[in-house]
């Protein structure tokens, strides 16, 4: 990441930072000064992170939390507040992946994980973050993570991309509701990265990784980095005018 930010003295909290996008914008943050909560329900991903991170000479928090839990999810925010003092940035990226399948063939309990995990655990955690950048002064920002999954169907991906289009109804709601209170939320719409995830969810789709790199118009998978990147502008001072939207980097993916 080229672009430097400068977050000394904020405290910025990442979920599903034990792994892919979330441990690469958890170890941007810390970069730009940030001190960082990190939470996952993974403890062995999380320890690495929080380890990347101190190495660095960063200051962190390794929260276990699964954000399908309400009492987890204020546990971790309130943990945060508790050490750090406050709330400045977060990202709300846990999120799993759905085997290619066709609607008809989606069972319940499959839909549940998934907008269980990716639409409800967002929700769960920008409340609770939202509540305490209400309860401090300067507010805060916010962003949540979707997809291109959530700006277009995907064949194949009918309860993931139903989660990752409800992430963007609740950002640019939440966002209205809150706007005028300075807090910013928006979302970030990662097009195909090269993480963990995408490592499985390659075996299990035709064409297997090659099918999805020739997906991509640059001809390549993206960097968890050239997310974390967006996720932080989203979160500086540089985008103070810019809420409410879903900011698609995706190698034009759905373009
Ligand atoms: P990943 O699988 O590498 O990391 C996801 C992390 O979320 C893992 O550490 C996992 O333990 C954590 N997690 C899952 N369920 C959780 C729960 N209930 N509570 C707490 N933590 C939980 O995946 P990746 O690729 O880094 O994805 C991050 C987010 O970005 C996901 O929401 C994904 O849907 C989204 N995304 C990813 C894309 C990609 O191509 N990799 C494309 C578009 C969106």
């Amino acid at each position: 990441m080229s672009t430097t930010y400068d977050f000394t003295g904020r405290t910025a909290f990442v979920t599903g930072a034990a792994s892919g996008i979330g441990r690469a914008t958890a170890l941007a943050f810390a970069r730009a000064g940030a001190r960082v909560a990190v939470a996952d329900r993974d403890t062995g991903g999380l320890e690495e992170t929080a380890r990347l991170i101190t190495d660095g000479g960063g200051q962190c928090l390794a929260l276990v939390c699964d954000v399908t839990r309400e009492d987890d999810v204020q546990a971790a925010v309130d943990a945060t507040v508790e050490r750090f003092g406050r709330l400045d940035a977060a990202f709300n990226n846990a999120g799993v992946e759905q085997p290619v399948q066709p609607a008809a063939h989606t069972g319940k309990d499959g839909w549940d994980r998934i907008i269980g995990v990716s639409l409800t655990g967002v929700f769960l955690c920008a409340r609770a973050q939202i509540r305490q950048m209400l309860r401090q002064d300067g507010g805060g920002a916010i962003v949540n993570v979707s997809s291109g999954a959530g700006v277009k169907g995907f064949k194949g991906q009918a309860a993931y991309a139903a989660a990752k289009h409800g992430v963007i109804g609740f950002t640019r709601s939440a966002a209205l509701d809150h706007a005028a209170e300075g807090i910013r939320i928006n979302a970030v719409c990662p097009g195909i990265i090269d993480t963990e995830m995408i490592r499985r969810f390659g075996d299990t789709r035709p064409g297997g990784r090659e099918g999805l790199i020739a997906d991509e118009p640059v001809g390549r998978l993206g960097k968890p980095e050239e997310i974390a990147s967006a996720v932080l502008w989203l979160c500086s001072d540089d985008a103070a005018f810019t809420t409410g939207t879903a900011l698609v980097v995706d190698g034009g993916q759905t373009v």
